[in-house]
């Protein structure tokens, strides 16, 4: 197999530093590199380095001509199998979420037409800020990898996430992307042939929900449960590396983005049942998440105080739409309806009625009795009118895998989903 080539464009922030560990690292994996310096870039590390670790020219300049004769910017952009930048600053950022090419990086990815990895490294204010929150959301959604930063102490004594992953993190994103876009390359725009048989989800639109929700009672207390998101996460990552566009509406977790999905953060169920209708159409929705089923009547406003005379407050409840029952019945229902169950009994049964009363196509149903939420294993059965699908218990990305193979043969005998 041909060495996979690296095009890693190094912005100008304190963690450049470590992208002279990452070309080491990708030089290691058989990986060749060609790096881009941003005119900051070049305050924290030199050419000098980086040519002699990657022993390829550097290029810094967009008006040199001398490169231009040799290759042009455009060549440059796009003789890459991966463009990686790393570390990607809030300005970068912010320039290639708005299209900006006024020096060599933006010009290059604002060209390519090749996948592309930021891995964002700035103060954690500036990470938090709408701004960035925002520029991150369009790259995400524009197809863009963006990684999620490391959360620790930053360089300028604050604490937050906000710093650059360690090297051999980013080379293992490097390597999972590369893994993602062999054989097509459909990023932006359409695909230059035919997607490969191991991509059997390309073209097709999936939506995933995971995790709890959060219900407010007032502005320091909630009602939860206990999900995880594990079980939600891993099915989002294993159709995003089966090549369908992946939005994942995600309740209350610390997990990060999987590679390639685009993920919506919510608390409440109303928030979900919102951004659920916001995706449509999809061809397939799999609804993972443990919706709460109830929220608090009124939230309060102000913290609800203990007021010495040992009187309980009521906790007055309302219950909570039920989205995936919601979305059986809309007029842009999914081809494709997967609802999840977890049951501590006559799992089969009890999956049967749900199958019935939700008016979905598959349930998911597992025994949470054996191993709790938030285990890194699961024993499901799907179950349709068609019957009982038992698997045996496996890790939860493994159940992943196996759901979207199952999922592909289903959908290859629809047609796509119009979402335009
Ligand atoms: O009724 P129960 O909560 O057991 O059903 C589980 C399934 O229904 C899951 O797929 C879950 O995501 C979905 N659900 C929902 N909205 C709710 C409750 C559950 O979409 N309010």
């Amino acid at each position: 197999m041909a060495a996979k080539r690296i095009l890693l464009i190094i912005g100008g922030g304190i963690a450049a530093y470590k992208s002279i560990e990452l070309v080491r690292l990708l030089r290691k994996a058989g990986m060749t590199v060609r790096c881009v310096l941003t005119r900051a870039g070049e305050q924290f590390v030199t050419p000098l380095t980086l040519a002699a670790l990657s022993e390829n020219k550097v290029y810094t300049n967009l008006f040199d001509l001398k490169d231009e004769v040799e290759m042009g910017h455009i060549e440059l952009s796009r003789e890459a199998d991966l463009v990686v930048v790393a570390p990607a600053t809030a300005d970068l950022l912010a320039k290639m979420a708005a299209g900006i090419a006024d020096d060599l990086a933006t010009t290059l990815l604002l060209a390519t037409d090749k996948p592309v990895l930021a891995a964002p490294a700035m103060n954690v204010r500036m990470w938090l800020h709408p701004a960035t929150r925002r520029n991150v959301a369009t790259l995400r959604s524009d197809g863009v990898t963006v990684i999620e930063p490391d959360e620790g102490e930053m360089a300028c004594g604050e604490y937050g996430p906000g710093r650059l992953p360690e090297p051999e993190a980013i080379k293992q994103a490097v390597a999972a992307a590369l893994a993602r876009t062999a054989g097509a390359v459909p990023l932006s725009g359409q695909p230059d042939f035919a997607p490969a048989s191991h991509r059997p989800l390309y073209g097709r639109r999936l939506l995933v929900t995971a995790g709890p929700t959060h219900e407010p009672i007032d502005p320091v207390r909630y009602i939860a449960n206990r999900s995880s998101g594990k079980q939600g996460f891993a099915i989002a990552a294993a159709a995003a590396e089966a090549g369908a566009e992946v939005l994942l509406v995600a309740g209350p977790v610390p997990l990060p983005t999987p590679p390639g999905v685009v993920r919506v953060d919510v608390e409440t169920a109303i928030q979900m049942a919102a951004e659920v209708e916001a995706a449509l159409p999809v061809d397939a929705a799999i609804m993972v998440a443990a919706v709460a089923d109830w929220r608090a009547a009124d939230t309060r406003a102000q913290k609800i105080k203990k007021d010495g005379s040992g009187d309980v407050p009521p906790l007055a409840l309302a219950e909570n739409p039920d989205i995936l029952a919601g979305l059986a019945k809309s007029a842009k229902r999914p081809p494709l309806l997967i609802g999840f169950a977890a049951e501590t009994h006559d799992v089969i049964d009890h999956a049967q009625a749900k199958l019935a009363r939700k008016g979905c196509d598959w349930i998911v149903a597992n025994d949470v009795s054996a191993d709790p939420m938030g285990g890194e294993t699961n024993r499901v059965h799907i179950v349709s009118k068609d019957g009982v699908d038992s698997w045996d218990r496996l890790p939860k990305q493994a159940v992943a895998r196996k759901l979207m193979e199952k999922i592909a043969d289903e959908l290859d005998l629809r047609s796509p989903v119009d979402s335009n």
